[in-house]
């Protein structure tokens, strides 16, 4: 069961993988190096857990992998943005991403910058381009996820995340930190997926409730990796977060406490869905493999 969800999500993956490949080419004109900087930072790396979500959503609605694909990508490059800014100098300056230079290490400082807005004004191109839902879905998808890219999603939480650095603040504000810069777009991608293929109002609140536990779980378990995880496996340096001063869940309770909490968050997102059919099945299982995630 467990190496055939492992399974299910590597195919989900590599279907997103490809379909960005496909949908983010360089231009042979004279800013293609706009397309190479996109195309490096976006392309062979990273786990594809927001694209895999849209599709989970797109099948808890009842609708098609195909139907959630441009979402999908839609957010994995807003996702690929925000790394690329998040690694800025300006940002948490860190040289390495998904395993080889930083954006702006291998391209430069404004190269990087205008390939993060350019990935993020592809996504919402790419959606208008491509999606093949109706015209009423695609703009409530779209709603969802700029809204989860937004001031009162990711960039908020971003924005809480520099506020915070050498300072230490309490638990409450650090959940709302990491429930914007991460939970957001996680919970989008899920929900993005379910809205374009007309997922009723039923399991609505059910997947959301879902999305905010894993959201929350995923950066306290990005802040353990950032104190213990092995760096090749990881792919970025480790002791970012101490060497910018950043308030995160091992900082303020150290890191067993931190991933009795990843486990608990995981558990209830889990048990939240898994008699939701073999889609809540899998979702089940996969909050429960990002909890105890290495990489
Ligand atoms: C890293 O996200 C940044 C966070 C929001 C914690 P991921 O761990 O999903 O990064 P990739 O996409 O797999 O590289
Ligand atoms: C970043 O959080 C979340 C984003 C919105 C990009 P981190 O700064 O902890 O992410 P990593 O550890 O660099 O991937
Ligand atoms: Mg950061
Ligand atoms: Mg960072
Ligand atoms: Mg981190």
């Amino acid at each position: 069961m467990k190496e055939d969800f492992l399974q299910v999500f590597k195919e989900r993956a590599g279907t997103v993988e490809t379909a960005l490949d496909g949908f983010v080419k360089v231009k042979d004109n004279y800013q293609s190096k706009i397309y190479e900087a996109m195309r490096y930072s976006l392309l062979g790396g990273g786990k594809r857990l927001r694209g895999v979500l849209c599709i989970c959503g797109a099948r808890m609605a009842g609708g098609k992998q195909e139907e959630a694909l441009p979402f999908a990508c839609a957010i994995e490059m807003i996702h690929a943005y925000s790394l690329i800014h998040d690694d800025l100098p300006a940002m948490d300056n860190d040289d390495i991403r998904r395993g080889k230079p930083t954006c702006h290490k291998a391209f430069d400082e404004a190269t990087a910058i205008l390939a993060g807005d350019a990935l993020l004004n592809g996504a919402f191109e790419l959606i208008m381009n491509e999606s093949r839902v109706s015209a009423s879905n695609t703009l409530a998808a779209m709603k969802i996820i700029a809204g989860g890219a937004g001031t009162e999603g990711m960039i908020g939480g971003q924005v809480m995340d520099i506020d915070a650095e050498h300072t230490q603040i309490g638990s409450e504000r650090l959940r709302q930190l990491h429930k914007l810069k991460t939970g957001a777009l996680i919970s989008a991608a899920l929900m993005s997926g379910y809205s374009a293929c007309g997922g009723d109002v039923k399991n609505e609140e059910t997947l959301r409730e879902y999305a905010e536990k894993i959201g929350l779980a995923f950066q306290v378990v990005d802040d353990i990796l950032d104190v213990q995880g092995d760096e090749k496996t990881l792919g970025k340096p480790l002791k970012s977060d101490e060497k910018n001063g950043k308030s995160t869940f091992v900082t303020l309770n150290g890191v067993e406490k931190s991933k009795m909490l990843a486990r608990t968050l995981s558990g209830e997102a889990a048990s939240l869905v898994k008699d939701m059919g073999e889609e809540g099945a899998f979702l089940a299982w996969l909050a429960e493999y990002l909890s105890d995630r290495k990489f």
